[in-house]
């Protein structure tokens, strides 16, 4: 590992990003409807994160949408180093190193002896931008995810192509709390590949190709998968129940035909609309031999879209702050 490797592309890029001039420095801006969606919850961890969290990611515009939650205060859009736009055009290192499973060395002996190549430390920065725990990889034609500096936090790798989610991918990346891979292509996760990262909070995945989702890690806090193709088969039984810390279960345009119990008390934000949801049990949210419960955190639950009746649940809801939204008649 070369530490000094990182910091040096670290402050060539920092030199490239003061180099753009402020009037070029572009605003990003905030989808309105979706700072109304959240203005009744208590935001104050969630403030930067959520702040282009809507449901219809509009890809046509999307580079409105790029949302580093993690850097306080924002570095806008504009002012990120280039990319190059053509990994073809790399020196030949940039393209083996993306596939290269992993920066740590194994653990047994090598039975090959590699040439001492000093890039082998650097191998993400080629082909993304590596800003102290955060590496942003959007938007760079890639087909895996690459090879991860060992203190990553927060990985940003939205709009590319990656079609599946390894289990050794982020082995050893104990670091990491967040990972956005929005609008790629992924069908498969392995089931290992989140599981084991202790401080995971945010996991997002939204315009995917999911048809299930992996074992979750019990840190957490936000989970993202609209706009993939979940059947209800795709969770496991009681998928959600041991994340005692999760508070956004978006879930929305994906192919569920009931709504995944039990749901944990820390729930704040439950978002189903578009599925196929047609009944539910009365327990679902409120437990009916406890009339004097309050559920005061699940304040934001979407079930428009659905084909199901609320109406017929009228004691489905006594406990909530709010009613659902969805279709009472
Ligand atoms: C929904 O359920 C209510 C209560 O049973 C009923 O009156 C209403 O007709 C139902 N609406 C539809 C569209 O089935």
């Amino acid at each position: 590992m070369c530490p000094l490797g990182w910091l040096g592309v670290a402050t060539l890029c920092l030199g490239t990003l003061w180099a753009v001039p402020a009037k070029e420095r572009r605003k990003v801006e905030k989808p309105k409807a979706d700072l109304t969606l959240y203005e009744n919850l208590d935001l104050d961890n969630y403030d930067l994160s959520l702040d282009n969290y809507g449901d219809i990611l509009d890809l046509s515009n999307y580079e409105e949408l790029y949302d580093y939650g993690d850097l306080v205060p924002k570095i806008e859009v504009g002012t990120l180093a280039p990319r190059p736009k053509e990994p073809k055009t790399l020196p030949e290192l940039g393209e083996t190193t993306v596939g290269t499973p992993k920066l740590q060395p194994p653990s047994g002996a090598d039975p090959v002896p590699s040439a001492p190549i000093p890039g082998q430390a650097l191998p993400c920065c080629l082909l993304c931008l590596c800003l102290g725990s955060s590496v942003y990889c959007d938007d760079a034609g890639l087909e895996r995810i690459p090879a991860l500096p060992p203190h990553t936090q927060y990985l940003y790798a939205r709009f590319n192509r990656i079609g599946a989610v390894r289990d050794r991918d982020f082995a050893g990346l104990e670091q990491l709390k967040h990972i956005d891979l929005s609008s790629n292509s992924i069908r498969r996760v392995d089931d290992d590949a989140f599981r084991m990262l202790p401080g995971l909070r945010e996991l997002l995945l939204p315009e995917n190709l999911l048809g299930a989702l992996p074992e979750l890690p019990r840190s957490l806090e936000r989970l993202d998968v609209r706009r993939n193709r979940i059947p209800s088969a795709g969770l496991r039984p009681e998928a959600f129940r041991d994340l005692k810390q999760l508070q956004f279960l978006h879930l929305s345009d994906n192919q569920l035909d009931f709504i995944p119990v039990p749901l944990p008390e820390s729930l704040r934000s439950l978002h189903l609309q578009n599925n196929n949801i047609r009944t539910m049990h009365e327990d679902t949210f409120c437990d009916s031999q406890d009339q004097g419960q309050i559920r005061r955190a699940l304040e934001d639950i979407r079930l428009d879209g659905n084909p199901i009746n609320l109406s017929l649940f009228p004691n489905a809801f006594f406990c909530l702050p709010r009613l659902p939204t969805g279709r009472f008649s």
